[in-house]
């Protein structure tokens, strides 16, 4: 099938040009085909929504799973009638909401009509309808006549299209048209929230925040974008692993000092093996990443509206680059912020993990807790390499309670790391631990009891994040090999890398 394009601007939006198009879009829909059209949210592929068999072709178009309903598109508030049943309850939290946030970006979901086929509710007895903003989305509707069924006209898995160049990538030679109407204003798809319950409940944040709706219905809930994908969820599209590039994306929290030296830990990692890796971070923390030309910024932190708007099109284009790997630092939940973490998360296969400090401290830092630092920056190494990038996020340091700072390491804990473990310690210099990194820290992993109870008496403040590592690991103090055979260092460093694999296990 050849995909027909056609381009409406502000200038030629009111032509005899666009006109003729639109009304050869009618005919399309008229005869089963799909269109694809702009929204303020993201690009829809259109179909008429009160015939099954047109509908059933998006599914195929997209490679959507046959259990997951579509969005029914209106121009004409009073048409959200002929589309539903609605009880008394729907319809007055329905008209409060369509009274304050229509047309834009929100989708309601209430009892459906009869005249609604299953192909689009999947069989449900519910239906979603939306009344779009964007002026194009309505004179296309408009003109066909008819109420447009339309998921995002990506394929199925793939981030939305927020460009018409994005609905071509996925959908040429499987759609009748194409409308281009430049990038969508809002970037992630609407706010879906079913008015149907106990009380009314957001199932996908979107541009209209909760804090919006509260203001209509008090009584709002929102799922968690962390709402886990189950047998049947209250929405069947929250099942599915969404909006993801080819890439691995992880998302790391927390501080942003912090945030910003594991993405460029990772990102060095990343070139070290050869891998094309990528971050999107926020305005803010790419500061802390100057230099790296593979660093892209989602826009300003706190701007959940500008983070919306660029989210999309930068996944994509990370697949364009043949990128692998994306580090993407968390943003702010706040408003469409909340909207923005939830699609990332999922784009992330819900991979979203804090980063953390870890210190580990012996008594003079040239024999145990170095072995611990080398063996367990091996590991970290090692789980990069396999794939599992989440090691990332863990800082490593080591640090001594009575060290003379500068020290070489022992010789047989080098030797014992380069034989054993095949990494280099050499260029380790003893260090004093300081109070900034106790403070720091997320962790502080002793070598003994005797360890802990130094620290905890010097700094009480602190007790909650210090342990021995045998007790967050099981097993028993590590024993002191200063001043012993290469023997005993193999002994005590095995000790605590079967002990390291132990709290690598549990946390990550
Ligand atoms: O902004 C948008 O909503 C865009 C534009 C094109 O309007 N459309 C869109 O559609 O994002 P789609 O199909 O990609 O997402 C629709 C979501 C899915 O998560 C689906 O499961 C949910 O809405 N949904 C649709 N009808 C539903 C229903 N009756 N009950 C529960 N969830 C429903
Ligand atoms: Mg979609």
């Amino acid at each position: 099938m050849k995909t027909e394009y056609f381009k409406i601007t502000d200038e030629n939006i009111s032509s005899p040009e666009t006109g003729k198009f639109l009304s050869h879009c009618r005919s399309i829909i008229e005869s089963g085909g799909l269109v694809a059209f702009p929204t303020e949210t993201v690009y829809g592929l259109g179909a008429n929504a009160l015939d099954g068999s047109s509908v059933a072709k998006i599914f195929e178009a997209k490679g959507r799973p046959a259990d997951n309903p579509l969005i029914v598109h209106i121009a004409k508030l009073e048409d959200a009638e002929s589309v539903s049943s609605m009880t008394e309850k729907e319809r007055e939290r329905f008209y409060k909401l369509a009274g304050a946030y229509w047309p834009g970006p929100l989708t309601m979901i209430v009892t459906k009509s009869s005249v609604v086929p299953d192909e689009v509710t999947c069989g449900l007895n519910t239906v979603g309808i939306r009344f779009p903003s964007n002026v194009i989305a309505q004179k296309f509707i408009e003109a066909a006549g008819k109420p447009i069924a339309a998921p995002s006209a990506n394929t199925s898995g793939k981030p939305s299209p927020t460009l018409a160049e994005h609905v071509i990538e996925d959908m040429d030679g499987k759609i009748d048209a194409v409308i281009d109407g430049g990038p969508c204003k809002v970037g992630v798809e609407s706010t879906v929230i079913d008015l149907t319950g106990e009380v009314p409940c957001i199932l996908r944040p979107g541009g209209v925040t909760l804090e919006m709706v509260r203001k209509v219905l008090p009584d709002v809930q929102q799922l968690s974008y962390k709402e886990k994908t189950e047998d049947k969820p209250k929405s069947p599209g929250l099942k599915y692993k969404h909006y993801a590039p080819e890439a691995k994306v992880i998302i790391l929290e927390g501080e942003r000092s912090l945030v910003s030296r594991r993405i460029a830990w990772a990102l060095d990692n990343a070139a070290s093996r050869g891998v094309k890796a990528a971050a999107m971070v926020t305005e803010e923390l790419k500061v802390f990443l100057p230099g790296r030309e593979n660093v892209v910024s989602l826009g300003k932190e706190g701007d959940g509206e500008e983070q919306a708007a660029k989210l999309f099109a930068l996944l994509r284009e990370f697949d364009d680059e043949g990128v692998k790997e994306v580090y993407a630092a968390a943003v702010s939940e706040d408003g469409v912020g909340y909207a923005v973490m939830n699609r990332l998360y999922r784009a992330a296969g819900c991979l979203m993990v804090p980063c953390k400090k870890i210190v580990f401290v012996c008594t003079g830092n040239t024999c145990r807790s170095f072995m611990a630092e080398y063996i367990f920056k091996g590991k970290q190494n090692k789980m990069m390499e396999e794939g599992r990038i989440e090691a990332c996020a863990w800082e490593v340091s080591s640090a001594g309670i009575y060290a003379h700072p500068g020290h070489l390491p022992s010789e047989n804990g080098v030797d014992v790391l380069h034989d054993v473990y095949g990494i280099d310690g050499s260029g380790h210099r003893s260090r004093q631990i300081e109070y900034d990194e106790m403070e720091k820290a997320d962790i502080v992993l002793t070598m003994t009891k005797e360890h802990k109870a130094i620290l905890l008496s010097a700094l009480p403040q602190f007790a909650d994040k210090i342990f021995t590592l045998a007790e967050k690991a099981g097993g028993e103090d590590v024993q002191d090999p200063y001043l012993g055979s290469y023997k005993t260092y193999l002994d005590s460093a095995i000790q605590i890398e079967e002990m390291i694999d132990q709290i690598l296990a549990s946390t990550l």
